[in-house]
């Protein structure tokens, strides 16, 4: 019975009218591990497009799809050396357009990553400016300090460890000498490799509004928009007066992070969106297209300038992602985030795990949890966020040996991210353990991913795991994802509630009492329970059980609920 339905009916995304991103639940896939359909052991856009009828029958609204543009991968693609262009790696323009068009038959829409903070040190731009100072305005060029400006122009560290700038020869000159050592330096806030653009730089802001139309014109529905708090930097780019690993999620403040000139930035980006009018949509089903701010900010308040009604309509809530298994702490997370999208009218988002942090199954120490907290997502107002593998309740994998690891912070010794929580096996900030490729069939690795190998090593353990051994096991993570993703469109209270139009006052939820460890809230029709003890808790039952992370006991007057469970009521 845990997994038992009520009569449903379902709505395709294709008939929902307008807003319909208020309330989405959107698949973040991760190219490089999602399908591969070349055998190079590496996922690619034939084979993500081979498994869309997974994300179908899975019950998403949209997809969205981590960078798969021409790039050394360097940062796995967040460097990109051209934004017009698919890396041969995974594909062509014409896969790409493909892939888009088979989503929208199937009624998925699809969001594109965009990377504006920064190029690839192979871009034509960089090139350009390695070998021309007079090319050098699109990007922070700077002179060293101290004697022979042997010393970085300021304090700042990159994200992924070290300073955040890297010494350029002196070009060659007219007389065709050699290069000489000792040139200026460049602002990198992530690897070096990845060179921050001036944003002050009309031709920089010129040619993203072109990369957006680019992509727009092939009929993506939104753009997830990278470290959309870094793009404005500090006149003067001061020092910060004190070291400290930078992270890019995390609480703390940097003067190169969330500086107010990055909003009119996302306002012209808004203008921009908004222009293309369901009437200019080249194929598929109609819609706005919608922008997502990756970003992060001190408090939820600042978040929620982001998602002001002119700028993005997203931002990820990594507060709630950041959140420790601590009830108090939760709903403190919780009542914020809703408090501070209300007071714009935009909607909450929720996100547990992505391809930056260590996935919430590890995260918090037991499947159990993860299963738990999934419906607690689900159950909230607004729009939420999967990453691939979560609906297979994949742990990370936590013994990758060093010579297979990717990830730039690992090799620069930065944390790049870190969601804390109650076990996370001594994997903060390294991101290759979330990134192995996902376990489709079979008894073996590659388990289905593609005809080769894959790029990352699977688990010998993981047969049990994939979507082939989870499909029809009515307890299974799978199926659990299935029901609840079924019910949120079924049931009139779940999703965005009654108030699409989203004044923030509507959405209908209040919290309940209930006994310490557990949160109960009600939505209209609807109450869901989420018990955070180790031990079973009881109470009345709150009405008609239509969904459980873990089987409930009692004798139908009052119900027990099992330790680390969330459990979703019809009243
Ligand atoms: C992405 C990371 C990436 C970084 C730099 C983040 O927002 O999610 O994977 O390393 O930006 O582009
Ligand atoms: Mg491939």
């Amino acid at each position: 019975m845990t997994q038992e339905l009520t009569a449903v009916h379902t709505e395709s995304p294709s008939s929902k009218p307008t807003g319909w991103w208020r309330d989405a639940v959107i698949y973040q896939v991760y190219v490089r591990s999602f399908a591969d359909s070349d055998g190079d052991g590496v996922g690619d856009l034939r084979g993500i497009r081979s498994r869309l009828p997974h994300l179908a029958r899975l019950g998403v609204d949209a997809v969205w799809l981590t960078p798969f543009y021409a790039s050394p991968q360097a940062d796995g693609g967040y460097d990109v050396a051209d934004y017009r262009a698919v890396d041969p790696l995974f594909g062509t323009l014409e896969d790409a357009a493909d892939l888009v068009r088979a989503a929208h038959d199937l009624g998925l829409r699809v969001i594109v990553d965009v990377v504006p903070n920064h190029t690839s040190d192979r871009h034509r731009w960089f090139q350009e400016a390695l070998c021309d100072p007079s090319a050098r305005a699109r990007y922070h060029f700077r002179p060293g300090r101290g004697p022979g400006g042997d010393l970085p122009p300021n304090d700042w560290e990159s994200v992924f460890g070290g300073p955040a700038w890297t010494r350029v020869d002196v070009p060659v000159g007219s007389g065709g000498s050699r290069p000489e050592a000792g040139g200026e330096w460049y602002l990198h806030l992530f690897a070096p490799e990845q060179p921050d653009l001036n944003w002050e730089h009309a031709e920089v802001r010129e040619e993203f509004d072109s990369v957006l139309r680019f992509w727009l014109d092939l009929g993506v529905d939104g753009f997830r928009v990278d470290v959309a708090h870094g793009m404005v930097k500090p006149p003067g780019l001061p020092d910060i007066g004190h070291s400290g690993q930078a992270r890019l999620i995390g609480e703390q403040v940097l003067p190169f992070f969330d500086q107010d000139g990055v909003h009119e930035i996302h306002r012209s980006w808004r203008r921009l969106l908004d222009s293309y009018s369901p009437a200019l949509r080249p194929c598929g089903t109609p819609g706005q297209r919608i922008g997502v701010a990756e970003a992060w900010a001190p408090t939820s308040e600042r978040l929620a300038l982001y998602v002001r009604p002119d700028e993005l309509h997203q931002a990820f809530n990594f507060r709630f992602l950041n959140c420790p298994w601590d009830p108090e702490a939760m709903r403190r997370v919780i009542d914020e985030s809703l408090a501070a999208t209300a007071s714009v009218g935009a909607p909450t988002t929720w996100v547990l795990s992505n391809h930056d942090v260590v996935r919430h199954t590890t995260r918090y120490g037991s499947l159990a949890r993860a299963r738990a907290a999934a419906l607690l997502m689900l159950a909230l107002p607004g729009s939420a966020y999967l990453y691939q593998g979560e609906e297979l309740g994949l742990p990370e994998v936590t013994d990758l040996p060093d010579e297979v690891r990717r990830d730039p912070a690992f090799r620069r010794g930065g944390p790049a991210t870190g969601a804390q929580g109650a076990s996370a096996d001594g994997q903060e900030g390294l991101r290759d353990g979330c990134r192995v490729p996902m376990p489709w069939s079979g008894a073996e690795p590659p388990y289905g991913f593609g005809p080769g190998g894959s790029w990352l090593p699977q688990p010998a353990d993981w047969a049990g795991l994939t979507v082939e051994a989870q499909t029809g096991d009515p307890h299974s993570t799978l199926e659990l994802y299935r029901a609840a993703l079924e019910l949120r469109r079924a049931l009139p209270g779940l999703g965005a509630g009654p108030d699409p139009a989203g004044n923030g006052e509507g959405n209908g939820m209040r919290w309940l009492d209930s006994p310490a460890g557990v949160l109960a809230f009600g939505r209209p029709g609807f109450v869901c329970t989420f018990n955070t003890r180790g031990t079973p808790v009881e109470l009345p039952s709150p009405g008609r059980p239509v969904l459980s992370s873990s089987p409930l006991g009692g004798d139908g007057r009052t119900v027990l609920i099992p330790a680390d469970s969330c459990t979703w009521w019809a009243i």
